[in-house]
Order: C-alpha cells, then structure tokens, then sequence
C-alpha cells in the first residue's frame, strides 16, 4: 500500500487527477472504476478541466460505479447517477453505452445483483478503481467482507455521514446496491482519496491496523498496487506509522 500525503483537499484531488489521466493518455480505452461523495468531487472537477484544455479524451473510456440507493430513480438530484451526471459525464466526451452504475429501480435484488456482476465480467478488468472511503473505513457500501454485488443495509454510521445530503434524517435511504469487495479488490490498481479529521480514524486502521471485517478498507492491505492519497488531517491519526 503506497500513501501519498496531500496537504489539503484541493492538492489530494489533482494528485488523483493526475494519476486517473495518466491511466487514460497510457490507455485510452481504460475501464474506470467510479465513486460518489464528497471525496471524489475535486478530482472530477480537474479531469473536467484538463478534459476542456484538450488535454484528456474519454471516448473509449469504460465506467463502472462502486454503488446506487435502492429504490432511488436516476433523474432524482440524491441518486448516484444524477450526481455521476452532474459532476463528470455531462462535462466530458464519454459515450453514453459505456456508463454502467447499478440500478437502484429494480426492486428484485437477486436479479440486479446477477445483472451488475455480468455487467462487470462483460468489461473486463477494472484498470483504475477510485474509492472513497466511509468514516466506520466502508469501501463502496460495503459494511463487512463480500464477494460480488449485493443489496447492503447501511449502517446507522453511514445513515449518519450521509444525512448532509438530505433535507431531513428521515430521507436518507437505508439500503444500497454495492460493488462486493472481492470484486474491488480485482481492479488493477486502487486509488483512495481522503480529506478531513473525520477520516482519520478509518484511514490509520485501513492502512496500519488488523486487516479485519469490521474495516472493510483494511482489506486493501492485501492488494498489490493500492494507492492512498490522504490529506494532513485525514493522516493525523498515523503519525507513528508514517
Ligand atoms: C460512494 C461510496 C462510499 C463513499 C464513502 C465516503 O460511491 O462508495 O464508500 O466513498 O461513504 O463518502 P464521502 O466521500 O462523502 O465522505
């Protein structure tokens, strides 16, 4: 696991973004995989702007999302593909077919699991897998270990985090579609963004304590190029490590 320190958010973002575009100039036709949340929103702001300088090209590009609200209909502004939409898609020359995020309009959990997963193998490897990461040290919505995809409960924690997006506690959705860790774990390579005191903890025991259930981000300890670029807040919890 490399670590990467930021001295702040806006420095985190274009260190990722400058990681995400050598992928895509290296190999035009990459398949990324996306995140939602606060964390990511930088680095899409500056691949959008190297996209407008001329300097990216996103048309062969493959997207996969790491997760949707069940029952959470796309056009609404919560959603995970409103919010994809809203801060990359609509701002760069992506083709439109290659988007894939899962649907959180199909109440049959068993059958959207099965077509996210055939979704997944139909792309091939993952090359780059942007992660954020949840204060409980979530990947994805991935509250424990798992396999593929899968309908999650949220954890009151995550209910908690997630609050600041919604006009009352009450609305904040309780259930998800996610990305299953093995299948994350299967990308090529893995790249955490992390800003802000609240991550510290999540940050310190993904990278440095037991590799454990309880923090599904400890997993990405056993991958073989994972990548995380944490701030000075969010690495204030490692200093012993560092
Ligand atoms: C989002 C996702 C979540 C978030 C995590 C951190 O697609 O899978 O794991 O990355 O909850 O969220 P923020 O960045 O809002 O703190």
């Amino acid at each position: 696991m490399r670590i990467i320190r930021a001295k702040d958010y806006k420095d985190m973002s274009r260190k990722a973004a400058n990681i995400i575009s050598a992928q895509v100039i290296l190999k035009p036709d990459s398949v990324l995989g996306l995140a939602t949340g606060s964390s990511p929103i930088g680095t899409y702001e500056q691949l959008v702007k190297w996209y407008e300088k001329g300097d990216l090209d996103f048309a062969d590009v493959t997207t996969v999302n790491l997760d949707e609200y069940y029952g959470m209909k796309p056009e609404n502004d919560q959603s995970y593909h409103y919010f994809m939409h809203d801060h990359f898609f609509d701002h760069v020359n992506i083709d439109p077919s290659r988007i894939n995020l899962p649907n959180g309009m199909e109440p049959d959990e068993k059958k959207e699991c099965a077509r996210y997963d055939a979704v997944l193998r139909s792309v091939g490897d993952v090359d780059i897998q942007l992660l954020g990461i949840g204060r409980n040290g979530h990947i994805g919505f991935n509250e424990f270990f798992s396999k593929g995809t899968h309908c999650v409960d949220l954890t009151e924690s995550t209910i908690e985090a997630n609050k600041r997006f919604f006009a009352s506690e009450d609305e904040v959705p309780r259930r998800a579609y996610s990305m299953g860790i093995h299948t994350i774990m299967t990308a090529k390579k893995v790249l955490v963004v992390a800003s802000g005191e609240d991550k510290a903890w999540a940050i310190r025991e993904s990278c440095f304590g037991p590799v454990t259930p309880k923090v599904p981000g400890s997993i990405l300890q056993l991958h073989n190029d994972a990548i995380v670029i944490a701030d000075e807040a969010a690495l204030s919890l490692c200093g012993d490590f560092l």
